[in-house]
């Protein structure tokens, strides 16, 4: 069996946003790209023709030329993808799902290949990323060995770390992730969409809310928690709490609960700071569970 992926001839099934800039990453790391296939020719011919020595052909073709397969599709065809190719004893087939189970390439194993899974825990917006957004960031790695430490090497080739992800922890692990960036997101489309019941506009919103927003992220790296929180939770501001209640519930009444289950579960991280009695937490905690009550009998 061959897990090595310095030496092998290296191809990508799937020449999408996570695709090309993981494959472009791996060519500035000194990997050797050769063949690359997508579901239209536009999107392998645009990748293949952005790295030396690669080529567009067809799925099948990348099995057959190349030790080390990438499935890069979205996580609803990698089944099928994998099912329909032939694999060849000795050779890689691994996937980039963050909340795949490893078991979608059984198909692959069954041909004979040692399957793994490789999850950059990174945001990839378009096919044109750049391969420094694959730098200082975690790679999820569930693999047996020796391809998972072949894995964990690639994760620091690539200017990041691996962290080993076992089978049942996978979904918990993308649901973080999805917590920390698209449920992010939504957070601050909401807080900004507020914007409109004032007359601003949710565009003028966004980016007055964006500096505080990079500030927050910046004080969490910095500071962390508990210093990073503040706000009328933080100081046990009760009046100014209920105000905000108020004018949630009478305003944007479906943004009211998400604001108060996020807020009570500010409270703990509030108390560690320090500043808030025990009495102006129960309190808030008092005001918020009877907001989302009310909300719930509105129903
Ligand atoms: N995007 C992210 O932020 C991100 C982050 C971490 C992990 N991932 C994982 O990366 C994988 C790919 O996601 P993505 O966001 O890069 O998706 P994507 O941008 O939609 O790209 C998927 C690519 O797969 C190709 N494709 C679709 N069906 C195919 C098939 N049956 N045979 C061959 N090629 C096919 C598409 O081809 P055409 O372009 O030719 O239509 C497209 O280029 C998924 O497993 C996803 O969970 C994504």
């Amino acid at each position: 069996m061959n897990a090595d992926l310095r030496s092998g001839s290296i191809g990508f099934v799937g020449a999408g946003a996570l695709g090309s800039t993981l494959a472009r990453a791996m060519q500035h790391a000194g990997h050797h790209l050769t063949s690359v296939a997508s579901r239209t020719t536009t999107s392998a011919e645009r990748l293949a023709s952005s790295i030396d020595g690669c080529e567009a052909v067809t799925v099948q073709d990348v099995a057959d030329r190349c030790g080390v397969v990438f499935l890069t599709v979205p996580d609803s065809a990698i089944l099928d993808v994998a099912s329909a190719t032939q694999w060849r004893s000795g050779q890689v087939v691994i996937h980039c799902s963050g909340a795949s189970p490893l078991s979608i390439l059984d198909s692959a194993n069954r041909g004979g290949a040692l399957i793994g899974a490789f999850h950059p825990l990174q945001t990839f917006g378009g096919s044109d990323g750049s391969p420094n957004i694959m730098r200082d960031i975690a790679y999820a790695v569930e693999a047996e060995s020796p391809l998972r430490e072949e894995l964990e090497t690639l994760a620091n080739d690539l200017g990041g770390w691996p962290i080993a992800l076992a089978a049942e922890d996978r979904i918990l692990y993308h649901a973080s992730a999805i917590a920390a960036c698209g449920l992010l997101a939504t957070l601050v489309k909401l807080s900004a969409d507020l914007w409109s019941d004032f007359g601003q506009g949710s565009d003028a919103g966004l980016r007055s809310l964006l500096p505080l927003v990079r500030s927050t992220l910046d004080g969490i790296e910095r500071r962390g928690f508990p210093e990073v929180l503040t706000g009328p939770m933080v100081r046990g501001d009760v009046a100014t709490m209920q105000s905000h209640i108020n004018a949630l519930a009478a305003r944007a009444p479906a943004f009211q609960p998400i604001y108060s289950h996020l807020a009570l579960a500010s409270l703990p991280i509030a108390r560690d700071k320090g500043g808030l009695s025990a009495k102006e937490e129960q309190q808030l905690r008092e005001l918020l569970t009877n907001s989302l009550q009310t909300t719930g009998n509105e129903k």
